[in-house]
């Protein structure tokens, strides 16, 4: 082969592997590659005019993620079952008015303190510190107005390798009862082997507590109850509590009891098992000390949905995983008319343990000047 011959053979060759690359990714008849975007619209006005957005982050996929910035919610995912059907797989309301009444948490940001404070109080640096007592005499995901009730602002909404959204808010010392001003930064990024990655900071100037969430309600059928669902947890151990959700500080074996989620297992397989700790809580709502070890991503979860072939998978950095199944959720209007009612969804909520601040042997949530949270938890889509 002549010099000419050669140069057109690796021309072929290049040019036969950029087809292949950029060809439409058909896997579920969804939209070809380089669809990535971010998408903004109204979501309607608060009672004093504040406007609020809608953001859709769509990945090369066609897989979607609504999120507002009024509570740095997540609104709606959509993804596709094992015959390509897309449905949206998470709880949620029509419109920013379902968000600003809502009391169940649904698909919101929690803080400063995601879950439970016992009475509402805690110490630090030799100072008591006084929160409302929203729950059962005990401290809820943040109190009257937490993370969830607030306007987060847009910082950055540019696809770039994937398709991802930046909200910010700063919460001012004393807010809500807690030390410090504290900025947070939540970042949704959706990317293209579908998996929604959620990234916290947040840095403060005062000594301060910190534990910050997601509340979504997955359904992976998108619509009915989630008993079928089967879950595994990769949590040897729980933080059992007394009759009000507070931890005891015991980590106590899964071994023996309804939530071994060791192996893959239905959701409602044990959940009206007479045990004291499924009395306490109406079913599972409890917080579970993940086997991995340190602040490193590794696997959490893991849910399958026998019907459509749905999975979900979840990483995180957090030592902890809340698993909550709805147990409170009572004739919700949800989008598009849904009525959602107990049990309809369920959370997995990556956090440190509840109380921690009051239970020094937990690993700590204290955040000091100078220091940066973070914080990275991911939910994958597949399907078997
Ligand atoms: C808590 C539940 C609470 C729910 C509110 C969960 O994180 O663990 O006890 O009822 O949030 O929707």
């Amino acid at each position: 082969m002549n010099k000419t011959t050669n140069r057109l053979v690796i021309v072929f060759v290049f040019a036969v592997l950029g087809v292949l690359c950029l060809a439409p990714c058909d896997c579920f008849g969804g939209q070809k590659s380089g669809n990535r975007k971010v998408d903004k619209k109204s979501f309607g006005k608060l009672a004093d005019g504040t406007n609020i957005e809608l953001y859709t982050l769509t990945n090369a996929r066609g897989v979607q993620a609504d999120i507002t910035n009024f509570g740095a919610t997540l609104v709606a995912l959509r993804v596709p079952d094992r015959a390509g059907k897309i449905a949206d797989v998470v709880l949620g309301y029509d419109d920013v008015q379902g968000y600003a009444t809502d009391e169940f948490y649904i698909g919101s940001i929690q803080g400063r303190y995601a879950n439970r404070i016992a009475g509402g109080r805690f110490t630090l640096g030799g100072v008591e510190y006084k929160l409302a007592q929203n729950n059962n005499g005990n401290h809820l995901h943040g109190g009257v107005r937490g993370f969830n009730k607030v306007v987060w602002q847009e910082v950055n909404s540019q696809p770039t390798n994937a398709a991802s959204l930046s909200l910010v808010y700063v919460s001012r010392d004393g807010e809500e009862g807690y030390p410090g001003n504290l900025k947070v930064t939540v970042t949704y990024t959706l990317t293209d082997d579908d998996a929604l990655k959620i990234d916290y900071q947040a840095s403060t100037d005062k000594e301060t507590v910190l534990n910050l969430t997601n509340h979504a309600y997955f359904n992976l059928a998108g619509a009915g109850n989630i008993l079928n669902h089967e879950l595994k947890l990769y949590a040897n151990r729980f933080t059992p509590t007394d009759a009000t959700s507070i931890p005891t500080g015991e980590l106590r074996s899964v071994k023996g009891t309804p939530l071994d989620f060791s192996r893959l297992t239905s959701i409602g397989a044990r959940i009206n098992s007479d045990d004291e700790q499924m009395r306490f809580a109406a079913g599972y709502d409890h917080n579970f000390v993940l086997d991995k070890k340190g602040g490193n991503l590794a696997i959490a979860a893991e849910v399958y949905e026998p019907t459509t072939g749905r999975v979900m998978s979840v990483s995180t950095t957090e030592p902890g995983l809340q698993f909550y199944s709805g147990n409170f959720l009572k004739e919700v209007k949800g989008k598009a008319g849904k009525i959602y009612d107990r049990r309809d969804g369920f959370c997995l909520e990556a956090q440190h343990f509840p109380d921690s601040p009051n239970k020094p042997k937990f690993p700590s949530t204290v955040l000091k000047p100078g220091a940066t949270y973070t914080q990275t938890t991911i939910y994958k889509f597949t399907t078997r």
